[in-house]
């Protein structure tokens, strides 16, 4: 379900005219629907219902504070990857107690905060980092709850930049090293490891993986149970798959109807923690045609976003839907044309979509890239001295700016010209 919908031939989101935002806010402009981040968030809750699962909402794919109070205020919980994303998690809001920390280069500065705090638990990559958050809980005094992140090594056919539960990715840590940790897990005075955790990769549109993943897991659990050492959580990660163009991805409730049964006699508590799943669908990212640029061989929609505030496509090839936001009827009857979708930054991977079948469209027109509410904003950049775009959120009628327009300004905040070339 998405709230971006047409009416009379003009693009809304929610109750709002996609048209008279860009209007007012100016392009690139970052559109969220508040319903269907709850909505989506809600499904998965209810979804798991039967285990009563924590769901710690995936800061990176959208790490807006305005989109974390809002899942917040539902009862999320917050996955968070760094220093930078603890902070957010607290300045919205969240209790200690709802946030979860993997990344595999933890900091010792991001260590001490997160220890302090109380976090729920780290989700642990390594035994180096096992022993660094040992040592630091027993300098601040504290016993600290952590997860093993166990790489399951499964193949979760997605693409080879977001795969990360395969025994050749960085993340996690392999069953049989998890197990001898677990099993001389006293020796560690200052960490209690209360569950484990995996995270098989991303955008990923069947439940086998996550099936064999799981299964593989609740063994694991078991033995240990056996020899005396007990698990309490386990933490399913993220990495529900969404509709970007034909994909036909489980819905939550089809998910759950497959995992719930793996997990129901174990006793376990269950996490999740999807980014993607909650935001993808619930943003949109509007932008201006600048140019229509005829060449010999291709035509090319030069628009006022670029690769800095959506890399998806640069990045992995990502289709992204793009749509007018205005329906002319009268080009219902014209011929459409074949073009590639370009922005303004000087290099070839610069593009939004390409060989893409649209409309005759106009320079002035706006356009809507659909699926852009998660990894895009998060991931965008000033490359190219460009301003990061600003982002709004819909609440039915309601227009709420949730990050103005970077000024030109704050690109230069934080630079120094060295005094011997002011020539003092
Ligand atoms: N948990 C962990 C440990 C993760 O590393 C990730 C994503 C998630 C949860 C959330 O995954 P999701 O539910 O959103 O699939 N930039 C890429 C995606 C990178 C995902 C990184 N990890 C993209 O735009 O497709």
């Amino acid at each position: 379900m998405h709230e971006f919908r047409y009416r009379r031939n003009t693009l809304y989101c929610e109750d709002v005219s996609v048209f008279d935002l860009a209007d007012r806010f100016g392009t690139p402009l970052f559109v969220y629907s508040y319903h269907t981040v709850i909505d989506h968030y809600v499904k998965l809750q209810k979804a798991f219902g039967p285990a009563n699962p924590l769901i710690c909402y995936s800061v990176k794919a959208n790490s807006n504070l305005a989109v974390l109070k809002a899942l917040i205020d539902k009862g999320a919980g917050l996955d968070v990857v760094s220093g930078g994303e603890l902070f957010r998690a607290f300045k919205a809001g969240c209790p200690a107690q709802r946030i979860v920390y993997a990344s595999v280069g933890k900091t010792e500065g991001e260590i001490e905060e997160a220890v302090r705090r109380g976090i729920l638990f780290f989700n642990v990559e390594s035994t180096p980092e096992l022993n660094a958050i040992n040592r630091i809980s027993k300098k601040l005094r504290k016993v600290t709850a952590v997860a093993l992140r166990i790489n399951p090594d499964v193949e979760p056919k997605t693409h080879k930049f977001i795969t990360t539960g395969k025994i050749t990715n960085k993340f996690g840590i392999d069953f049989a090293s998890a197990e001898s940790l677990l099993l001389k897990a006293h020796a560690f005075s200052h960490v209690t490891i209360k569950a484990l955790h995996i995270h098989i990769g991303s955008q990923i549109t069947e439940s086998g993986p996550f099936v064999s993943a799981i299964s593989r897991m609740v063994r694991l659990i078991r033995r240990l149970n056996n020899r005396g050492v007990r698990i309490e959580y386990l933490n399913i990660g993220g990495g529900l798959g969404i509709v970007y163009d034909k994909e036909a991805p489980q819905t939550a409730s089809a998910f759950a109807s497959k995992i719930l049964p793996l997990i129901k006699e174990s006793g376990l508590k269950i996490i999740l923690e999807p980014g993607r799943f909650i935001v993808g669908n619930a943003g949109i990212l509007v932008t201006k045609i600048l140019y229509v640029k005829e060449t010999r061989r291709k035509t090319f929609l030069i628009v006022d976003a670029g690769m800095n505030d959506l890399i998806r496509p640069a990045l992995y090839d990502a289709y992204h839907r793009v749509i007018p936001v205005k329906v002319k009827k009268s080009r219902l009857h014209t011929k459409g044309i074949i073009a590639d979708v370009v922005g303004p930054i000087c290099e070839s991977g610069d593009f939004l979509a390409k060989d893409r079948k649209l409309p005759a469209l106009h320079e002035g027109e706006y356009l809507a890239v659909m699926g852009a509410g998660a990894y895009g904003f998060s991931m965008s950049s000033n490359y190219n001295s460009r301003r990061r775009a600003e982002e709004v959120m819909i609440v039915k009628d309601r227009v709420f700016v949730i990050r103005k327009r970077e000024s030109l300004e704050d690109l230069v905040r934080n630079e120094n010209i060295p005094p011997f070339l002011l020539g003092l």
